[in-house]
């Protein structure tokens, strides 16, 4: 049952629960998943329905399960993704067309995804293309770049005219020509609404027939009680006045579950119907616990009937409103809980007080209005209402004849993000004029609550709408609202410029509602606004004629669990289903960034409810640690800690929340150590190192450097960069009670470190311990080496308890404990000549490691073996060091320091266009490898694939003409500036050997087993394609089921895209030797089928075979600076066009056309997707994504709503993907190429895009020549960099003397 009904009796046992609980542990349904707990990710949304029995109509609408009370859902029916279809019985077509899309990789958000367009079909059968996009707001997906989704959905839009016409290049065209099963959109299943799950019937009685009585749930901790009428509400108010009242939970949820605020009770509004009344008399009167959906329709209905002059306000509120989180957050936050929350940066408030609105408080003794203005919040969460009373009503007054509302924010992700500053602005003119008689301005985010400008009003008040008055009200606002040099949140500067940048917005848009009056200002001022309208992809391939039919090699197959994805029966770690008596392990994590450790309190841990164990290195049988490049590194702490985040000890309970009470239990007391080192540069001055560090020179760089025309020093830091893979670290371990075996299911890439690790901290044989991967919710490198030592600790639980034990972090540890990508500091010093030519180049990296080694002394390496690129520099020489700092330890994550080292020589090619005046990629081609050439450490390749996907890019794009049309754009447009930049990629792909085991069964079905996991990349698929291939089997002969050491022992990790290299070639030797084996039967019966030679096969000659990769010989050897490190390498161009908005930093992708050597492909759908992914990635890594440290090292980013990913809101408006045709690879298996890792680079076309742009707007300012901008291009850092009169009117804040919010990082 998967569409189920809610009744009391249900949800006795589970008042502090949420509804993903319940799913997952009552009603065993792991369909929806859980990737953050906050609403901010969308993985676990299902789909709520209620009947109402006053208008006899049944709602429909998307929730984030993990935040929905299951209090809050008596009478509710709720669907999960199991619900609506499954492979078993009928797909449903939405989750059909996701998988047909390719919209899946590794399949954790694909339940979400599903869930969310299906409520949107549910509620309109043919819905609009920017409602699919809006609708999918609120999902987050870190694998596939969207694009395919979108795709994917685009076919249930009422507008399919354009689709059909453009059918024949998108990616569903290609499953349709006749590549696989299925034949174009005819043969999708049709979307019947008539067929959908009906609402339960005994739910409809149940709303008709019950006798409405408050009910009252008791838990361990907490009673919830839920009145059905206001004076019961208020009554309970009165009683416990320190009750909250939760409505929607999105901010009272957040602080049970993260900030572990206890209410012993708690009194839900959510029944009270008065709470959500609505009237339109003189305004409009919205009841407190309308849901933000719920006020949006009402307002768009009153924007409707009202005239125009009158819906100013209710307009501004739209515009946020249409901002405000994700669908499913509004479709249960309230206006009431918005208000009440006093969130300082609400979007709504600043708009609802500049607007005059006001509110209706109620509490026993009575009612009373009170303006919603600056009187109304009075500190951070604070407002002026009383204990007892509650927000009953918002009453929006309709504006007048002569009054402007606007609202705007920004925010650092245009979607789903939580406003950086905003501001809410009204102004009212004297009639006929354009004298200002009344005017408010208030702002969200510059303060610890909603702020209103009063002095600067003044300024203008009385005064006529000029640029006059402007200039005065600015100088006032500077003065007015600021920000001390640690303000909480940090980006001081740029906070305090949006304040004027924002007033600057509202100034131009009142002068286009006086336009009667007065004149428009003369000069470029603005763009239209982009269309938000996300466009097909192009690409074309082919398989060669005479290609059998059978031979899925070279064909766009869909991934092999894209309906498991789609269907929610996709089983990741976490979805094994309860063992009996399992254990949950918790762990302890350090407060103090470098202390001892003088004495570990467990007394009161172990004393809990549920509490069984709690363990320290003390308690380790076997090896205390762990070394994965040489040097040690412990499991548990020792004695001393050295970050904030690293493990101290572990405590295992007989549930989850046990387990997390009892480990905040645990107390550690601590003795601060001297000499805390965080930053590179304070590594450096103390010398503070992981050993060795790498050098490399080639020609004579003293020289070159005499003799060059220009020189030129600069440097670029790079920030680091969270994996964010949508499944945390999560393990099970189930001791056997035999012989010491112990069975490890792990979300991990290296199964075999998992093995050895468990093996060597119990201290038995690898023999006994076997570890399992089903498949993995995305990993990226992180889930290599913190996995293993995750599993070292969950095994030493199941060891000691002998009981099963799960260990799955939450979102906000795995960001804390996991580490990330390495940030660097590059710094370096350039020669050239002034036609361009890069003859000398020295250039230094520091890579912040964290506190331990990892593999940190290996992303040097890579760092120093990719810093030539695509370039061929004769006389260089760098150095790279690994720095070892008191914050967690950094890991390996796709493209392994490449993406870094990447960077700054990019940017350095990229300073000396800007020096010389030219376009920077004339530079890049003038300095390109032209012929068969040897790299840095005398590797010989040929580049001819490198130019000719350089080539095909540059046409492609019709980047000479678009060039053009970018200073075009920029010469019309003061404050939009657009850019446009072409970025070349060399990358390297190791080899390495693997084995694999395929069996052949009786009845001709084939089990095949190799090394690599499945992770999203599509391993599983392509490598079932090659074996399709070699056997001459249809692919639905083929499974993989798992990867296990005990199928196939010693493998080497998925990773840094060598995956199918080694995995198909070891399964295709398997496959080719089987065959071999088949043929005296084959010749004896030709006509046969496969499963006629199958049966035939001798019972003396063996069904399954063992098959091996041996790999390259590959090497490098750094004394000599020479080796031949890679197999062969692949090689991209990107172009991308950025518009970014200068007053606030917002950028928008234009187009991005990206062309890549992958070889011949063997799935061209998973490579696109690869790419795809990876580009938005890159995306992510250089424009968006930022860790953010306290001073004292604590990591403030721990979660989507502070660490923000590229959403469906990033893709770039065009997005064009095309393989190089004709290449051809010896190195690799049927002439492909790895290509998970490479494009992640050419994200930062997207940077040097912005870069160019930001140029445009400094020669606005007068400003010319080369200038630093740091990776991530944040807006706040586009913004400043652009330098404009509002940036530059910010005094510098007091850095010196006052500590600033956060590390400066690296
Ligand atoms: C992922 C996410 C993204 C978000 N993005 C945005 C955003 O972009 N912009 C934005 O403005 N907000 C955003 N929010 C905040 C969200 O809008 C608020 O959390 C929500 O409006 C609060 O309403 P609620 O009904 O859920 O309140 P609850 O969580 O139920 O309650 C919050 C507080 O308000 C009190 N309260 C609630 N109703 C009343 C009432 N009628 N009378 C008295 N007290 C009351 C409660 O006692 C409690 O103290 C986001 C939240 C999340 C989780
Ligand atoms: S798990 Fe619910 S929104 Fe992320
Ligand atoms: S497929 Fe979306 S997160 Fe992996």
């Amino acid at each position: 049952m998967s569409c189920f009904p809610v009744r009391l009796q249900e949800v006795r046992q589970a008042v502090s629960v949420c509804l993903r609980s319940l799913t997952v542990w009552a009603v065993r349904l792991t369909g929806s998943k859980y990737g953050c707990g906050g609403g901010g990710c969308g993985a676990c949304t299902v789909m709520l329905s209620r009947y109402d029995p006053q208008t006899k109509h049944i709602h429909h609408f998307s929730v984030n399960a993990c935040l929905m009370p299951v209090c809050q859902l008596h009478g509710a029916a709720v669907t999960t993704v199991e619900g609506i279809g499954s492979t078993k019985t009928r797909l449903h077509p939405v989750q059909e067309r996701i998988a047909k899309a390719h919209g899946s990789q590794c399949g954790f958000c694909t339940p979400g995804m599903v869930m969310s367009i299906y409520t949107l079909l549910r509620n309109k059968p043919q819905p609009t293309m920017e409602e699919i996009r809006e609708t999918l707001g609120g999902n987050l997906c870190r694998c596939t770049g969207y694009r395919p989704i979108i795709e994917g959905y685009r076919t249930f839009c009422e507008v399919i005219s354009s689709f059909i016409s453009g059918f024949h290049h998108c990616l569903l065209c290609l499953v349709s020509q006749g590549q696989t099963e299925t034949s174009g959109k005819e043969k999708l299943l049709p979307l019947d609404p008539t067929q959908e799950l009906i609402f339960p019937p005994e739910l409809i009685r149940m709303a008709e027939s019950e006798e409405r009585a408050t009910q009252t749930f008791r838990g361990e901790r907490m009673t919830w009680i839920s009145p059905i009428s206001l004076d019961e509400l208020l009554q309970l108010k009165s009683q416990h006045p320190q009750a909250p009242v939760v409505m929607g939970n999105t901010n009272l949820g957040l602080d049970i579950k993260f900030k572990g605020v206890i209410h012993p009770i708690i009194i839900s509004g959510f029944r009270v119907r008065e709470l959500c009344v609505c009237v339109c008399v003189a305004g409009v009167c919205i009841g407190a616990g309308s849901s933000l959906s719920t006020v949006r329709s009402v307002l768009e209905k009153c924007v409707c009937s009202l005239p125009a002059e009158h819906t100013q306000t209710l307009a501004a509120l739209l515009e946020q409103l249409s901002h405000v989180a994700g669908e499913q957050i509004r479709n249960v936050a309230t206006l009431g809980g918005n208000i009440a929350s006093a969130y300082p940066n609400s979007d709504l408030n600043p708009v609802l007080a500049a607007g005059r609105c006001s509110v209706v408080l109620q509490s026993r003794e009575g009612k009373r209005e009170v303006p919603l203005d600056k009187d109304f919040f009075v500190g951070f969460g604070k407002t002026v209402l009383k204990p007892d009373e509650i927000v009953l009503s918002v009453f929006i007054p309709v504006s007048r004849k002569g009054e402007v509302v606007r609202a705007f924010r920004h925010a650092p992700r245009k979607e789903n993000a939580l406003a950086t500053v905003n501001a809410g602005l009204r102004v009212w003119f004297e009639e006929g004029s354009n004298v200002v008689k009344e005017m408010s301005v208030y702002y969200g985010g510059v303060g610890p609550c909603t702020v209103s400008a009063e002095r600067t009003v003044q300024q203008v008040i009385g005064r006529p709408w000029n640029e006059a008055t402007l200039s005065d009200a600015y100088r006032a606002l500077v003065d007015e609202v600021t920000l001390g040099a640690s303000a909480p949140g940090g980006k001081v500067m740029f906070r305090r410029s949006l304040t004027l940048s924002l007033l600057f917005r509202f100034y131009l848009h009142v002068l286009q509602h006086l336009k009667d009056t007065v004149r428009p200002p003369s000069g470029p001022w603005g763009s239209c606004p982009l269309k938000n309208r996300v466009q097909r992809n192009r690409w074309t391939t082919d398989v060669p004629s005479g290609q059998s039919e059978q031979d899925p090699v070279g064909r766009a197959v869909q991934h092999q669990a894209a309906l498991s994805h789609a269907t929610g029966e996709a089983v990741y770690c976490d979805d094994f289903p309860r063992t009996q008596g399992e254990l949950f392990l918790s762990v302890v994590t350090s407060a103090r960034a470098h202390a001892r450790i003088t004495h570990i309190d467990v007394s009161r841990a172990l004393s809990m409810p549920g509490v069984v164990d709690v363990f320290t290195a003390d308690d380790i049988p076997g090896k205390k640690f762990r070394s994965f490049t040489g040097i040690d590194e412990e499991i548990l702490a020792q004695g001393e800690v050295t970050c904030v985040g690293q493990m101290v000890c572990a405590v295992v309970a007989d549930t989850k929340p046990h387990a997390k009470l009892a480990s905040a239990a645990v107390k550690v007391h601590y003795e601060d150590l001297p000499d805390r080192i965080f930053t590179v540069e304070e590594a450096v001055e103390k010398r503070s190192f992981f050993l060795p560090q790498r050098e490399i020179q080639r020609g004579d760089v003293t020289k070159a450097f005499q003799e060059a025309d220009h020189v030129y020093e600069g440097e670029i830091r790079l920030g680091g960069q969270e994996h964010f893979y949508m499944e945390t670290q999560s393990m099970l371990v189930i001791p056997l009670g035999e012989e010491k075996e112990m069975k490890v299911y792990a979300s991990t890439q290296h199964p075999t470190m998992v093995q050895e690790a468990v093996a060597e901290t119990l201290g038995i044989p690898s023999s006994r311990v076997s570890c399992h991967v089903k498949r993995i919710g995305g990993a990226f490198g992180g889930k290599v080496t913190k996995t293993s030592i995750l599993a070292s600790i969950t095994a030493l639980a199941a060891w000691r308890s002998e009981r099963p034990v799960r260990c799955v972090l939450d979102r906000g540890e795995d960001m804390l404990i996991t580490g990330a990508r390495h940030p660097v500091l590059g710094k370096y010093k350039v020669g050239f000549m002034s036609d361009g030519r890069i003859t000398a180049a020295d250039v230094r990296y520091y890579a912040n490691a964290g506190h331990t080694p990892d593999e940190s002394v290996l992303v040097i390496e890579k760092i120093l073996l990719h810093m030539d690129n695509a370039y061929n520099i004769l006389n260089l020489c760098s150095q790279s060091a690994a720095c070892k700092t008191n914050l967690p330890s950094n890991t390996a994550f796709r493209g392994f320091g490449v993406p870094q080292t990447l960077m700054v020589i990019e940017n350095m090619v990229n300073d000396v266009a800007m020096v010389l005046g030219r376009p920077a990629e004339e530079i890049r081609e003038k300095n390109m490898y032209k012929e068969t050439s040897l790299t840095h450490y005398k590797m010989e390749f040929d580049p001819e694939n490198l130019l000719r996907c350089w080539e095909e890019c540059k046409e492609r794009s019709e980047l000479d003409r678009r060039r053009l049309d970018v200073a075009r754009f920029n010469q019309q447009n003061r404050w939009k500036k657009r850019g446009i930049a072409v970025i070349p990629i060399k990358y390297g792909i190791v080899s390495t050997a693997a084995a694999a085991l395929v069996h052949i069964y009786k009845d001709g079905s084939v089990l095949v087993s190799h090394g690599g996991t499945e992770m999203g990349q599509g391993i599983h698929t392509k490598v079932q394609q090659v074996a399709s291939r070699e056997l001459d089997v249809p692919l639905s002969m083929i499974h993989i089921s798992e990867t296990s050491t005990s199928s196939v022992p010693n493998t080497c990790p998925s990773a840094a895209s060598f995956g199918t290299d080694a995995n198909g070639m070891a399964v295709k030797d398997a496959c080719q030797t089987l065959y071999k084996r088949l043929e005296p039967i084959r010749k004896q019966d030709p006509n046969g089928t496969w499963q006629s030679w199958v049966q035939l096969f001798g019972s003396n000659t063996s069904f399954i075979k063992w098959g091996k990769n041996k790999g390259h010989d590959l090497y490098m050897d750094w004394v000599k600076q020479e080796g031949r490190p890679y197999a062969y390498f692949t090689y991209a161009a990107c172009c991308s066009e950025v518009e970014l908005d200068c007053l606030t930093g917002e950028y928008r992708t234009v187009r991005t056309d990206l062309v890549a050597d992958i070889g011949q492909s063997i799935n061209p759908s998973i490579d696109i997707g690869q790419i795809e992914g990876a580009f938005m990635q890159g995306l992510g890594l250089y424009t968006m994504e930022e860790l953010k440290f306290s001073p004292s090292g604590v990591l403030y980013t721990r979660g989507p709503g502070q660490y923000k990913i590229p959403a469906v809101c990033d893709v770039p408006l065009q997005f064009n993907v095309y393989l190089l045709s004709g290449s051809h690879n010896p190195h690799a298996i049927y002439s492909s190429k790895g290509i998970g890792e490479p494009t992640l680079f050419l994200g930062s076309s997207v940077f040097f895009a912005l870069k160019e742009a930001v140029a445009a707007a400094r020669s606005d300012a007068g400003l010319s020549g080369p200038f630093t901008l740091h990776s991530p291009a944040t807006p706040e850092r586009a913004c400043v960099a652009c330098s404009t009169c509002f940036t530059q009117m910010i005094p510098q804040a007091e850095t010196e003397t006052t500590q600033p919010w956060a590390l400066e990082l690296p």
